[in-house]
């Protein structure tokens, strides 16, 4: 926590922060404008619906990454994927060559859009990253637990595949991709080769989906499917759906829905949060409901405490320790009899031999797992391939892991749980669909024909 107020003393007396005067945001004022004078569509006249990411699992970060290309010329930036990131932040401090990097200057519509409200000066050597009048935004690391504000806001071009039907389309190019600069040391505890991360919070504008979104035209929705192989490609889907996997099956259509929570929140200056909050409202173990407390389930909307939030920052579903209790007890003892407990093995508290546990098509045969989310009759169900996790020959652990107290949420839902479930961020609608398990369709989030 020490080094972190440290940090963010150290950029905000480098980069010394002068209060902008809050300027009215207009989005379509700014959609025009982009449209008109900056040619979105230069390099294309065609028009996605739908565009994509390829996504894969570090085996050593357990962190989600993808590639994007990016600059003149364009180069291949590998990033960390960010569910309630603010925006694209990259390293400008080492290896940034452009001829496009344009910073944002005060004032400007750039800020505006982006709702910065600090105004950077930065004295050093200029450089992307580092200019005198630009205006500057939060960046965050989840990974080593650093937000802070000092990245300056810049535009450079940026290209993404787009999605034909089940297979890739053309090339897209954003020749003014709005995105943030960070100083190398951000870049800590990210994969190795990861140079930044891509934010896709809600409320944020700069979020890679709301950019697109607004760039062309369509409407503000992704859709993310990891794929549990560190060695297969998962997607991420931004835009309209149908989002294919082979053969030709549309996972959209699974798709169940609960509200996204919102709600402003004073580490973000008292706008609303970027991070994606659902109410789970019980869990059940093969079909009985669990004893919780009422009060750890309920988002605390005034201490950021308590409640559910998703999130791909977080390898395994983390438990506030009580819950983590009573959950792991209901399920060794909806276990079969036949199969024994063993030692922990960290970060797991509760495993088992797995020589007595048979596997079928969802995987681990396992006692079923429903999140009950804001109704009675609409729940998230986990199985074996979600719940169980496999970490030697003969040993398998509950993939839960038993969370800090200070941290946040009681339930964090995290991205083995997301593993091979399309889960659908839906912004316009402020709504979070998912597909359960997709080996339930005999797919999975790898089985496609995208990269
Ligand atoms: C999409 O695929 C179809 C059929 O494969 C093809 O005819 C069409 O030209 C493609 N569209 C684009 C924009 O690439
Ligand atoms: C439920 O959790 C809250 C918050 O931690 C705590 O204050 C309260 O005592 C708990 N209630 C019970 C019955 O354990
Ligand atoms: C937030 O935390 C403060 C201090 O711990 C406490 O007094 C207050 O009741 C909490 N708010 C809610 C809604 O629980």
């Amino acid at each position: 926590m020490d080094s972190q107020m440290d940090r963010d003393l150290l950029i905000l007396s480098f980069h010394q922060i002068i209060p902008m005067s809050s300027s009215s945001y207009n989005f379509f004022h700014f959609c025009f404008l982009l449209i008109i004078s900056t040619n979105c569509f230069a390099k294309n006249t065609f028009q996605p619906k739908t565009l994509f990411l390829a996504v894969r699992k570090d085996p050593s970060t357990l962190q989600y990454i993808t590639q994007i290309y990016q600059r003149t010329p364009l180069v291949p930036v590998k990033l960390a994927i960010h569910l309630g990131g603010e925006s694209l932040w990259v390293d400008c401090e080492k290896g940034y060559k452009s001829s496009t990097y344009k910073p944002a200057r005060c004032n400007s519509r750039q800020c505006d859009y982006v709702k910065s409200t600090a105004c950077g000066q930065c004295d050093g050597k200029q450089r992307p990253g580092c200019n005198k009048n630009s205006c500057i935004n939060v960046v965050g690391n989840p990974a080593t637990e650093t937000l802070m504000v000092g990245g300056e806001i810049a535009e450079d071009v940026l290209s993404i595949r787009s999605v034909n039907g089940s297979v890739p389309g053309p090339v897209v190019t954003v020749p003014k991709f709005i995105f943030s600069c960070a100083e190398s040391f951000l870049t800590e505890r990210l994969g190795k080769g990861v140079k930044g991360m891509v934010g896709f919070g809600q409320h944020r504008p700069a979020s890679l989906a709301a950019q697109f979104a607004s760039v062309f035209r369509f409407s503000r929705k992704f859709a993310i499917c990891l794929s549990s192989s560190t060695e297969r490609n998962g997607v991420i889907f931004i835009g309209h759906s149908p989002y294919f996997f082979s053969l030709a099956f549309d996972a959209s259509r699974d798709l169940i829905y609960t509200p996204i929570i919102t709600y402003p929140n004073y580490i973000y200056f008292n706008r609303d949060s970027p991070e994606y909050y659902i109410q789970v409202s019980s869990v059940k173990i093969n079909g009985r409901n669990l004893p919780l407390n009422k009060t750890l389930l309920t988002l605390d909307l005034e201490n950021d405490s308590h409640g559910t939030r998703i999130s791909t920052a977080v390898p395994y579903t983390l438990l506030e320790a009580s819950i983590y209790s009573v959950v792991s007890k209901a399920f060794v003892n909806a276990m079969p009899k036949d199969v024994h407990t063993v030692p922990a093995v960290q970060p797991f508290k509760t495993c088992f031999d797995s020589s007595a546990i048979g596997m079928s098509r969802l995987g681990y045969n396992a006692p079923e797992i429903n999140l009950v989310l804001h109704r009675p009759n609409v729940y998230w169900t986990i199985t074996g391939a979600n719940s169980l996790v496999k970490v030697s020959d003969d040993v398998v652990c509950l993939a839960f892991v038993e969370g800090i107290q200070t941290l946040g949420q009681a339930i964090v839902i995290g991205g083995y749980q997301m593993q091979d479930n399309l889960v659908e961020f839906d912004l316009a609608r402020k709504r979070i669909g998912f597909s359960n398990s997709l080996f339930f369709r005999q797919t999975t989030c790898s089985n496609h024909n995208y990269a």
